[in-house]
């Protein structure tokens, strides 16, 4: 029995006694646990079941999602943002039906070949699956070794990732890993928590350095995060018969492939007076300005969104560029911040 056994012995009892019924903890069916796992990474559980129990309805099996059409995809993922996910998993069902036979690699090698899989996610269904002893380290994961083993080093550094994946891989119980990963996990999103944590109901308090030495709210430590960036979007809700012009995002940006109203990016946020010239100076004379919506503030990992939606008429015989086409918005995959917006902007007030 190696000296770390007492982990696992302690969390994988702890984690069969109070986890979460979920219902991927009901099945080894590598394509529902790939799911959720892809899911999870972008949001939490409370919300990711609904989007987990939406997918596995629509797409029952990897078969039926490498059948989908990229649009039903993102459109399903609507809301979690960061859509290179979703077409990654489109992509990676792909994979699977067209090099693996519709059956999914089962090793940690073979799942990273999948577009979108990384070590994290293979490490998951390699263990969750097919019983593989691989450690998978996520923020939770991060958070409970820092803590229990009292480990100061930056989890954001090369160093850092390389010790908490080195003692996570340690740590692992061969006999129960997919139990074992969860249950770290769990552990992190239950009662490790990143604020008041409830180590009064943790079944490894008794062996927690950071408990024992009261440093829980200094660990674990970052090195300090990226400067975000600060941008002005000027979406143009242009007045036209009921219906809404839009255009699909191209290039190496953000939202790549949505749809979004018109957009004039500025370098500072503009006040009516200001916006007027720059309307003219990307689309001609003759635009009558209406009216302004109040800034929309939309807060990204490595940029903070600033938008105002400007109510214009173009001037009488206008064309509209070749990338504008008049659309109904509640049929393709549309930015968060702008599903907000069409949700206090009723059909009926948009002439
Ligand atoms: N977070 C992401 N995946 C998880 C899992 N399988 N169990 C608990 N928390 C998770």
């Amino acid at each position: 029995m190696s000296s770390l056994s007492w982990f696992s012995h302690r969390l994988v009892p702890w984690y069969r006694e109070h986890r979460r019924a979920l219902p991927w903890r009901e099945t080894r069916d590598p394509y529902r646990i790939w799911l959720s796992e892809v899911i999870l990474q972008q949001t939490r559980v409370d919300q990711g079941l609904a989007y987990w129990q939406r997918f596995v309805a629509k797409w029952p099996t990897v078969a039926d999602l490498a059948a989908a059409r990229e649009d039903e995809v993102l459109k399903q993922w609507q809301g979690l943002g960061y859509y290179s996910r979703a077409r990654n998993l489109l992509g990676a069902a792909r994979q699977v039906m067209a090099e693996h036979g519709g059956a999914f690699p089962t090793t940690h090698a073979g799942l990273l070949t999948l577009k979108g899989v990384g070590d994290y996610t293979a490490a998951a269904i390699a263990s969750i699956s097919f019983g593989a002893p691989e450690a998978v380290v996520d923020g939770n994961v991060y958070r409970v070794l820092a803590r229990v083993f009292g480990i100061d080093t930056p989890i954001d550094s090369t160093a850092g990732r390389k010790r908490f994946k080195e003692l996570a891989t340690r740590l692992v119980d061969p006999e129960h890993p997919g139990d074992h990963n969860q249950a770290v996990m769990e552990l992190g999103a239950t009662v490790c928590t990143p604020r008041n944590p409830t180590c009064l109901l943790c079944p490894v308090q008794p062996k927690c350095i950071a408990f024992a030495s009261g440093r829980i709210a200094d660990l674990p430590v970052k090195q300090g995060t990226a400067r975000t960036r600060d941008r002005f979007f000027n979406y143009l809700h242009v007045r036209r018969d009921g219906n809404l012009y839009l255009r699909q995002r191209t290039g190496k940006d953000i939202w790549q492939g949505l749809f979004e109203l018109p957009l004039i990016e500025s370098e500072h946020p503009l006040t009516g007076p200001a916006f007027a010239p720059l309307l003219e100076e990307r689309l001609g004379p003759g635009w009558t300005v209406e009216a302004h919506s109040k800034e929309a503030k939309h807060v990204l990992s490595h940029q903070v969104i600033h938008a105002c939606f400007w109510t214009v008429v173009p001037p009488p015989g206008f064309t509209p560029p070749d990338d504008w086409s008049l659309m109904d918005p509640d049929r393709h995959a549309v930015p968060r911040l702008i599903e907000r917006w069409l949700a206090h902007t009723p059909t009926s007030a948009r002439p």
